[in-house]
């Protein structure tokens, strides 16, 4: 009898928030039910854009008592973990494009008291990440290209998502399995039901419409999906 999967978390995309009015995003989203919130950190580098760096994760710390997932889409990622973590960050999620040793950055992250979180860019194969599974706390599969929130969700990132499942409970690991890119109450259910379990949603939660009513249909979406997944 397979066990019930869960619990399944939503977390905001900042960056798809209003910067002008970010402690109102923040708290329109915790009040709705959000479980974290997701932070996307950008150089200009490593990705086609730039965004915000450990000031405005600050700001969101006071703001808040959630977990903050902090995406670094960043060249040299090791060289800014203690200063994200001093920010505020629980959760430091590093691509492994970025680095050379992707265990040694795991542990890190882990000595320095947060979770380790590794993310695969859509080409990248889930085989990357496979060795690093017993020192993480979280895999988080791309699926857009990363570097712009309201693109469309790339259906490659379904089979990655059940590979990194199998690999997750061939090991009995409880870290989360997120996903990453064009979350949205279409596409959401067909996430949670290859084996996700923590939902990055930027656009469908701030841009258009209500907060609270964003949320509960991603809630309500994602439950459909882990649904089908314990049958
Ligand atoms: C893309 C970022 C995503 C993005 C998600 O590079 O990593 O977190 O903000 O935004 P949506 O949900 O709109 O695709
Ligand atoms: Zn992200």
């Amino acid at each position: 009898m397979p066990r019930p999967r869960g619990p399944h978390r939503i977390a905001p995309s900042l960056l798809s928030a209003d910067f002008g009015a970010i402690g109102a995003a923040v708290e329109a989203a915790e009040s709705a039910g959000a479980d974290a919130f997701h932070l996307d950190v950008m150089d200009g580098h490593f990705v086609p854009n730039i965004s915000f760096g450990p000031a405005l994760v600050r700001a969101v710390r006071r703001r808040t008592s959630l977990p903050l997932d902090v995406h670094l889409m960043i060249e040299s990622p090791e060289k800014y973990l203690a200063e994200f973590v001093h920010a505020g960050g629980t959760t430091l999620d590093f691509h492994v494009e970025a680095t050379s040793d992707p265990i040694g950055l795991a542990h890190r992250i882990r000595d320095l008291g947060v979770v380790a979180g590794a993310a695969v860019k859509p080409e990248t194969p889930i085989s990357t990440v496979e060795p690093l599974l017993d020192v993480l706390g979280q895999v988080m599969v791309m699926s857009v290209h990363p570097g712009f929130s309201g693109q469309s969700f790339l259906p490659e990132a379904l089979p990655k998502l059940r590979e990194a499942r199998a690999a997750l409970d061939a090991r009995s690991s409880s870290a989360e399995l997120a996903i990453d890119g064009g979350v949205t109450p279409e596409t959401a259910t067909a996430a949670a039901e290859a084996g996700a379990t923590f939902f990055v949603c930027g656009n469908s939660v701030y841009a258009h419409g209500d907060v609270a009513e964003n949320v509960a249909r991603l809630r309500a979406a994602i439950a459909q999906g882990a649904r089908v997944a314990v049958q």
